[in-house]
C-alpha cells in the first residue's frame, strides 16, 4: 500500500510541475515579429547606405551599415531564443522602400521610435509575464539599442538639413553579441549591455 502511496504521490509532483509549463504564445509570435522587423530592418538600413552613398553621403552611409549590421544581430538573438522554444521562423521577404536620403532618415526614426517606445516595451512584458528569460534579455538589448539608432539617426538628419555632415562621428563600433551601437570615438571598456570586451566590437568605417 505504502509503495501505491509513493507512486500516486510522484505522479501528481509531475503533473504540478510539468502542468505548469504553459507555451509561451505570446512571445513565440512576438519573437517571429521581432526576426521579420529586424531583418527587414537590416536589409532596409544597407539599401539606404548604398542610396547615401550615391548621393554623396558617406558619413550617413557608415552609419546606416552599422545600423544594419546591429539589426542583423538581433535578428540572430531573437532567432536563437525562438529555436530553444521549438519554434521556426517561417521564410519571408523583407519588403521597404527606398526614397532620397532625407526621406530615409525620417523612415529609420519613424522604425527606430515604434520600436523602441512601444513594440519592444510590450514584447518585453509579454515575456516577463510568460517568464521567458532569454526572450527579455533579447527584447531588452534590441530596445536598448534602437533608442541609441533613434539619437544617431534624429542627429545625421538635422546635421543633413544643416549641410554639416562633417560633425557626425566618421566610424562606428558594434558589439557582435547584442548589437549595442557606438560612436567609434566614444566607446566603453566593454559593452554596456552586454559586457562583451571593446577588442571584439566591429568597427565600421
Ligand atoms: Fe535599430
Ligand atoms: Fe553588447
Amino acid at each position: 500500500m505504502e509503495k501505491v502511496n509513493r507512486i500516486i504521490f510522484i505522479a501528481l509532483l509531475t503533473v504540478a510541475f510539468f502542468g505548469c509549463k504553459s507555451t509561451p504564445t505570446k512571445t513565440i509570435a512576438n519573437l517571429k515579429e521581432g526576426i521579420k522587423g529586424e531583418t527587414t530592418a537590416s536589409a532596409k538600413y544597407s539599401a539606404f547606405a548604398q542610396k547615401a552613398r550615391e548621393e554623396g553621403y558617406d558619413t550617413i552611409a557608415k552609419l546606416f551599415d552599422a545600423a544594419s549590421k546591429a539589426e542583423a544581430i538581433h535578428a540572430a538573438n531573437h532567432t536563437k531564443v525562438l529555436e530553444s522554444l521549438g519554434e521556426k521562423m517561417e521564410a519571408f521577404t523583407p519588403s521597404f522602400e527606398v526614397k532620397s536620403t532625407a526621406e530615409n532618415l525620417q523612415a529609420a526614426i519613424d522604425g527606430e521610435s515604434y520600436e523602441s517606445t512601444t513594440m519592444y516595451v510590450n514584447f518585453i512584458n509579454d515575456a516577463n509575464a510568460e517568464k521567458v528569460t532569454d526572450a527579455v534579455k533579447s527584447f531588452t538589448w534590441a530596445l536598448d539599442t534602437e533608442k541609441k539608432h533613434l539619437d544617431f539617426y534624429q542627429k545625421a538628419l538635422a546635421a543633413l538639413k544643416a549641410n554639416n555632415e562633417s560633425t557626425l562621428p566618421s566610424a562606428y563600433a558594434v558589439c557582435p553579441v547584442c548589437g549595442n551601437t557606438y560612436d567609434n570615438a566614444a566607446i566603453d571598456p566593454n559593452c554596456a549591455f552586454c559586457q562583451t570586451p571593446k577588442e571584439k566590437f566591429i568597427i565600421v568605417s
